[in-house]
């Protein structure tokens, strides 16, 4: 049994007002109907894939969906006429016909979707309302249709595809709200398939919201030391701080910022400092670590990741530092563009003990958040 899948793409999305069809517009490095074709295709469920699009849209749609294997077609003014152009080209016994507004279908969805139409004709996916259902002009209520027995119709809607296409031409002239009430206009029977709450179709500005929940985050550790020594200024978080020593090291040895650096390359998998900025290259002698911060925020956004937050702890038995974390936390937030709540510098001496406790050198510990744009 081969089955196709019609996804309607060919509408303007005009109450979502986002300036373009609402499908075509990324979310989170995401659009829509990229997360709607992505849906079935992760469930191996479906042989053939249609998509409707406008005139308009054609171009961008047909380039955005051509890693997948999908066959783009013209749609209608109504999605009703979409639904008749697309059914053309379907090779399937069943199809199923889906919003492309809709990408949170699931795959037990798609597969009792499937099941129902093989079994029964069709499989029209719905969930029980919720809501007391009424009849109103929006002044006045007329009507209720009371709480029991009301469901709401979702898509995907499965059909035997010989019995939709001829239910299709008996529609001709007449109008009706969706694919299920085509079918059962000829074939006077319809069959429901439990849907999910969530399988909402986008149509209003905060319904996108979502959306943007839906957010890749990655988390990454850094950790640097650098001998104190006389003659050297100390540097920590592009701040010069007032000491008889300072930090040694090929840069400015600033060592807060250097462990920043490893944990926000960290966090997105790329190499070390070391490996990006090495020691053995004079263009990088007494370099201002503020300028190689600069150069990681450039390799990660190439990656597609912006840092979301910082926070590290800066040991060191000397100088007392209580003072000048507010400025050093200033200057990183100015330079990874975050705001005071996203940001944490901690300092603490380490009681005599070791390295730092003889006050031979000072050490970062750090860890960066990331976002997937
Ligand atoms: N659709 C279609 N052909 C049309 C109209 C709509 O293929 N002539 C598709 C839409 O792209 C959408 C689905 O049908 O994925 C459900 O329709 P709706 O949510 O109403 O989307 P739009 O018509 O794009 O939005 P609006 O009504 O707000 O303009
Ligand atoms: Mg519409």
């Amino acid at each position: 049994m081969k089955v196709s899948l019609i996804i309607c793409a060919a509408g303007k999305g005009e109450r979502a007002k986002l300036n373009k069809n609402k499908l075509l517009v990324p979310f989170n490095g995401k659009t829509v109907l990229e997360r709607t074709v992505s849906a079935f295709m992760n469930t191996k469920l479906i042989d053939q894939y249609v998509v409707t699009s406008s005139k308009e849209d054609l171009k961008e749609i047909k380039s955005l969906l051509s890693p997948f294997n999908v066959t783009v077609v013209l749609g209608g003014e109504t999605r009703t006429d979409s639904v008749k152009n697309a059914l053309k080209k379907v090779t399937g016994d069943i199809v199923l016909i889906h919003d492309g507004a809709r990408p949170f279908v699931t795959k037990k969805i798609i597969k009792d979707c499937i099941t129902s139409a093989e079994k029964y004709g069709s499989g029209i996916v719905a969930v029980p309302s919720s809501d007391t259902v009424c009849l109103s002009d929006g002044k006045e209520i007329t009507s209720y249709l009371g709480k029991s027995g009301i469901y709401d119709v979702q898509t995907p809607q499965g059909f035997k595809t010989e019995e939709i296409i001829k239910a299709y031409k008996n529609a001709k002239g007449k109008t009706f709200n969706d694919d299920g009430e085509v079918y059962k206009n000829t074939f006077n029977k319809l069959n429901v398939v439990l849907g999910d709450k969530n399988n909402i179709k986008l149509t209003y500005p905060e319904d996108f919201s979502v959306l943007e929940k839906d957010v890749l985050r990655k988390f990454g550790t850094g950790f640097d030391c650098h001998k104190l020594v006389k003659d050297r200024k100390l540097i920590l978080g592009g701040i010069e701080i007032p000491h008889t020593k300072g930090l040694l090291g090929h840069s400015d040895a600033d060592v807060l910022i250097h462990a920043l650096m490893d944990a926000m390359l960290s966090a997105c998998a790329l190499r070390d400092i070391g490996y990006y900025f090495p020691d053995t290259d004079y263009k990088y002698k007494d370099i201002s670590s503020v300028k190689l911060l600069k150069e990681v925020i450039k390799l990660l956004k190439e990656k597609g990741y912006r840092v979301e937050s910082v926070s590290a702890v800066i040991m060191a038995e000397k100088p007392k530092l209580l003072n000048h974390i507010p400025k050093i936390k200033q200057n990183i937030c100015k330079l990874l563009k975050l705001s005071e709540d996203d940001v944490g510098i901690s300092a603490t001496t380490l009681e005599g003990l070791g390295f730092v406790g003889r006050e031979e050198g000072i050490s970062v510990q750090s860890t960066a958040v990331l976002i997937k744009e």
